[in-house]
């Protein structure tokens, strides 16, 4: 069986992380609030990752994901940006679930 995309207790110490999905796509998990969601590593308006320097995908204050070039902040429910050059675009989310063991893998179409 392959390994999960992340364990839950996994953002008990850090509520970020980046993965990388079986065919190639780059994405990241956080956890706000308790709930998981996950997106392609990707800004809706240059491309490029997300990824602040130190591999974190949230701001400080650990609510709203942030663009680590431009500082844009993107709600972690929906993905849409709410400040910053892609205000009102979202980013392409990624469906989950977690199974009672805490395993969160790529929800079954
Ligand atoms: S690349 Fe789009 S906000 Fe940074």
């Amino acid at each position: 069986m392959p390994a999960p995309l992340a364990r839950l207790e996994q953002f008990a110490t850090r509520s970020s992380r980046g993965a990388t999905l079986a065919d190639g796509r780059k994405v990241f998990l956080v956890c706000v609030h308790g709930k998981v969601s996950a997106f392609i590593n990707r800004c809706p308006h240059q491309g490029v990752p997300l990824n602040l320097p130190d591999g974190d995908f949230l701001e400080p204050g650990g609510e709203l994901i942030q663009c680590g070039m431009h500082g844009a902040l993107f709600l972690p429910e929906s993905g849409e940006c709410v400040f910053g050059p892609c205000q009102g675009r979202f980013l392409e989310s990624v469906a989950l679930s977690i199974d009672a063991e805490g395993n969160i893998d790529l929800a079954s179409e």
